[in-house]
């Protein structure tokens, strides 16, 4: 296990990742009923940007800073804003908070939130800070040394009745969308009406098609959804050209922001002639 996420922390992939994880917990908690967030791949929760090691790569500069920097910015984004500003509150943008913060954030008392991380050093880094900035959330638990697949078929289904899956791994391993199939196939026999998003990186376009086909035949063609960014055409396939988020039962205020979130973002995250987005209903 190499990947270490403060490398890329704030890229444009965590923008797309992180704004549609948002609107879907806005969508989560627009009912008083309680909602249970599952975070399978969590990283360590916060990001020094002026660290060493996002430093060295300056990702977020083509990322987050972009979106920061905007104008006008859809209404949608508003709680994905406010949480990089809070962290901010002098206007430098150093801090950038991770999939965990953001969702233990969103928590009220009636939610929870399972997190969970395999790295050993990453998993007491995000305890230390889950800890440190959400003290009193007695709901949010998390699970250090735990592999996050394995997750999926012990937890599900969770106690509250509405909620989401977030599956964001590394992509280190060769077989990672079929580790990721695996798991929604035992998330969707467990719990049917979950909301499950996967991230997933995109180099060549056509390696991404297997993984929805699959993904497809889990859920049924009716319940799923494919939005895709590309930041530039992939004429060099071995670069990172562009990425995703599958869902299965993607939330209804998704659906509805989408187009106006994905209008604004692709323009501001383009990294090159050929940037488009592209939302299917892979069939
Ligand atoms: C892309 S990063 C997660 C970033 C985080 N979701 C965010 O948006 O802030 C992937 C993380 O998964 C961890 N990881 C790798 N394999 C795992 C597994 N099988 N189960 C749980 N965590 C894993 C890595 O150590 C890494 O911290």
């Amino acid at each position: 296990m190499n990947y270490r996420h403060s490398y890329h922390a704030g890229n444009f992939a965590d923008v797309l990742k992180h704004s549609l994880q948002m609107i879907c917990l806005d969508y989560l908690r627009q009912k008083d009923k309680p909602f249970w967030v599952l975070d399978t791949h969590a990283g360590i929760g916060m990001y020094d940007l002026r660290g060493e090691q996002a430093s060295k790569t300056a990702e977020w500069e083509q990322g987050i800073a972009r979106l920061l920097d905007a104008e006008n910015p859809p209404a949608a984004l508003s709680a994905y804003l406010d949480c990089v500003r809070v962290l901010n509150p002098d206007g430098e943008l150093r801090w950038y908070p991770g999939s965990p913060w953001l969702s233990a954030r969103q928590l009220r008392s009636q939610d929870s939130l399972v997190l969970c991380e395999l790295h050993p050093e990453d998993g007491g880094l995000l305890e230390q800070n889950v800890r440190r900035d959400f003290r009193s959330a007695g709901s949010v638990k998390v699970m250090t040394e735990t592999d996050g697949y394995g997750a999926v078929k012990a937890l599900l289904p969770p106690p509250a009745k509405r909620g989401l899956v977030l599956i964001d791994p590394p992509f280190e391993q060769r077989d990672e969308f079929i580790q990721a199939s695996t798991a929604l196939g035992q998330g969707l026999q467990r719990w049917a009406n979950g909301t499950y998003a996967v991230w997933y990186p995109i180099k060549d376009p056509l390696n991404v098609g297997v993984f929805h086909k699959h993904a497809v035949r889990l859920a049924g063609a009716d319940k799923v959804l494919a939005v895709d960014l590309m930041i530039r055409a992939p004429h060099d396939r071995t670069r990172l050209n562009g990425c995703g988020m599958f869902f299965i039962n993607p939330p209804y205020g998704l659906l509805q922001q989408l187009t106006e979130v994905m209008e604004f973002l692709t323009p501001l995250l383009a990294q090159g002639e050929g940037a488009e987005w592209r939302a299917t209903w892979p069939a």
